[in-house]
């Protein structure tokens, strides 16, 4: 599969193609990740997971900001979405990489961008997740959290599992509402756990800490065995349904979705969309050969 992953992640990262794509619409099959590329159709998606009892946690993709323009344009971009969520009243927040408004250009730059976000979102009350990027932005995006949090206390972020340093993280951030994930990127054996079976470990450890301690959790997996364990421990110790949720990503394992909602435990779709749709989907290829299939599924049923 390295071969494939290597094909797809050098896909996600070619720009004449990211930028081709910017035109032509949702193509390859990427609907079935994708919810559309502007506001409309992505409420669309998000009334229909609202009509089945899911949230959503809504990502306005965009990828290779390197200017101060590109970065203003997300931003308002992203503050156009959290308007959109209000006007259309659904059951939706934010999550937001700080790369896209501008972390790699200009730290205090960046941090701007996002307090006029958060000054949106606490209009209306909306949550905003600040995502969590590679091991080299994760202290800045901490620090940011907390300057931001002095203000708007409405925001949260992510702790990943695969580093060795987030179970301190996470006992620092006791009384912020955060997002518990496994990790998506590449990082060195110094800072982070190798293998599935240590990182799935850590992960239970974590989730488990978390639903012992007051804050809200979001626990955002695929793995099912991850979902019987956290069922299990949260019927053993009596945790309250509104005290932590589930999390996937749009278009995966549906069914699951529908069903764990349906037994009532909170859960929230990652729902993303936008023009800049290509790098997104290439990745999501690239970390799992059965998405392929899926997305071929999906072209050749057309
Ligand atoms: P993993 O990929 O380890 O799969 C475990 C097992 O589950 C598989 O072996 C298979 O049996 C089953 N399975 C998984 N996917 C399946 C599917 N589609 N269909 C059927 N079976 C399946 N990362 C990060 O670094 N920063 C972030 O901010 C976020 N944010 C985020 C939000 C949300 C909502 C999700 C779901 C994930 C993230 N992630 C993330 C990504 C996360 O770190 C991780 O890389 C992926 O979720 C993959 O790990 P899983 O826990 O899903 O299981």
């Amino acid at each position: 599969m390295g071969v494939t992953r290597d094909f797809f992640i050098a896909m996600s990262k070619n720009q004449l193609l990211n930028s081709g794509a910017k035109k032509w619409g949702l193509k390859l099959g990427a609907s079935k990740m994708v919810a559309g590329t502007d506001i409309d159709s992505m409420m669309k998606s998000v009334k229909e997971l609202n009509s089945m009892k899911i949230s959503a946690t809504i990502d306005n993709l965009g990828e290779f900001v390197y200017s101060r323009e590109e970065a203003t344009a997300a931003k308002e971009d992203i503050i156009n979405t959290i308007e959109a969520i209000q006007e259309h009243g659904v059951d939706a927040h934010m999550s937001i990489k700080l790369t896209q408004i501008g972390l790699d250009i200009d730290y205090d730059f960046s941090l701007e961008n996002i307090r006029e976000i958060a000054a949106a979102a606490e209009k209306y009350d909306i949550f905003i997740n600040l995502d969590m990027e590679d091991y080299a932005h994760l202290q800045q995006t901490l620090d940011i959290l907390t300057a931001l949090r002095k203000d708007y206390p409405n925001v949260g972020t992510v702790i990943q599992a695969y580093l060795y340093r987030s179970e301190k993280d996470l006992e620092r951030l006791d009384d912020v509402r955060l997002r518990l994930v496994k990790g998506a990127y590449k990082e060195i054996p110094d800072v982070s756990l190798q293998s599935k079976q240590d990182i799935d470990e850590n992960f239970l450890k974590l989730i488990k800490i978390r639903l012992l301690g007051k804050a809200f959790t979001s626990i955002a997996t695929h793995d099912h065995n991850i979902i019987n364990e956290v069922k299990k421990f949260v019927e053993e110790n009596n945790i309250p349904h509104d005290r932590f949720e589930f999390q996937m990503l749009y278009g995966f394992r549906t069914e699951m979705q529908k069903e764990l909602a349906a037994e009532g435990y909170a859960f929230t779709t990652y729902v993303p969309y936008g023009k800049d749709w290509y790098a997104y989907f290439m990745r999501r290829l690239a970390e799992r050969p059965q998405n392929i299939n899926l997305a071929l599924r999906s072209m050749v049923s057309k």
